[in-house]
């Protein structure tokens, strides 16, 4: 079945990159030109996604201006003949078709999918997490997606992490199916000591679900970080039918991390039709005085 709808949930507060996040949410920090949740958007239009519902709070109505017409500033650059740039602005206006809802207080990942339930209907449906970043030839959610139409079950997409790591994110127990492709066991969310660590194959941004994780969602008590976690779903759904999950080609950019937005910044830089040899020429200039 075409999945066509899509979650990107992006009301969190990202208090790991504070102060910057107290008025601009993440999701719309630079990566040259163009905001982290442009690149999310165009993924996901990429993969043949047809309607887009961002989950939001009272602090992120940039977000939806971004994605809507300026005729201001559009009247200015037709009449300056600046016919390029009204193009840019026009194309990002016209992108997809993209609907905003609130999550009124900041419960979780899984109370923010919860509440896209009539936005979705009884159809699978994909997630976009808007703060991770992913670059690469094919979208890593149409990636997701042609899983959950070959094997009929929700798919996470997963990436080993460092070692050190695993303890901030969720820890996948993992069979291996073909390919990238992994039939998932078990999962924890943030384990807690090394004999909770499953493997080091994590959830890392991506995943396309069944509807059923709606009443699923409804019956999970709230959990780590007095949260509902969408991981806790999905635990219970690999229990009553099966996920697979895809180690998905892209490289991911953490864009809730500080570290992450730099190495994020560097690279879409490096690759840019503007600026990326000039970016390199200067980056390797810099670099010998390291
Ligand atoms: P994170 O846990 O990475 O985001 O959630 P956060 O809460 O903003 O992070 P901190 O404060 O720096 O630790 C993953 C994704 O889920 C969204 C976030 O916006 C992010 O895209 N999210 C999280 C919600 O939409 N609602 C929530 O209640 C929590």
């Amino acid at each position: 079945m075409k999945i066509k709808k899509a979650i990107i949930p992006a009301a969190g507060l990202g208090t790991r990159v504070l102060p910057a996040s107290k008025s601009v949410p993440k999701e719309m920090l630079p990566l040259v030109d163009k905001p982290a949740i442009q690149y999310i958007v165009e993924e996901a239009v990429n993969a043949g996604i047809e309607e887009i519902l961002v989950i939001t709070n009272r602090n992120k109505t940039v977000m939806e201006d971004h994605f809507d017409r300026s005729p201001e500033l559009e009247q200015k650059l037709a009449e300056a003949g600046k016919l390029d740039k009204l193009q840019i602005v026009l194309d990002v206006a016209n992108m997809a078709n993209i609907t905003y809802m609130r999550q009124k207080e900041t419960k979780g990942l899984g109370h923010a999918v919860l509440i896209a339930k009539a936005f979705v209907g009884n159809e699978p449906f994909a997630v976009l997490y808007g703060d991770d970043v992913i670059i690469g030839e094919k979208p890593a959610i149409g990636q997701l997606c042609d899983a959950y139409d070959k094997f009929g079950l929700g798919v996470a997409g997963i990436k080993q992490v460092p070692e050190g790591d695993i303890y901030k994110y969720s820890s996948f127990a993992v069979e291996p199916l073909q390919d990238r492709t992994f039939k998932i066991t078990n999962m924890i969310e943030k384990p807690q000591t090394p004999q909770e660590v499953l493997s080091l194959y994590s959830i890392l941004g991506r995943c396309v679900l069944p509807p059923e994780i709606f009443d699923i969602l409804e019956e999970t008590p709230i959990g780590a970080g007095g949260e509902l976690q969408l991981t806790d779903a999905m635990r219970t759904l690999t229990q009553r039918r099966g996920m697979v999950g895809v180690d998905y080609e892209g490289k991911r950019y953490d864009m809730g991390s500080k570290l992450g937005i730099m190495k994020a910044a560097v690279e879409t830089a490096l690759i840019h039709e503007e600026i990326g040899a000039d970016f390199r020429a200067y980056l390797k200039c810099l670099a010998q005085t390291l």
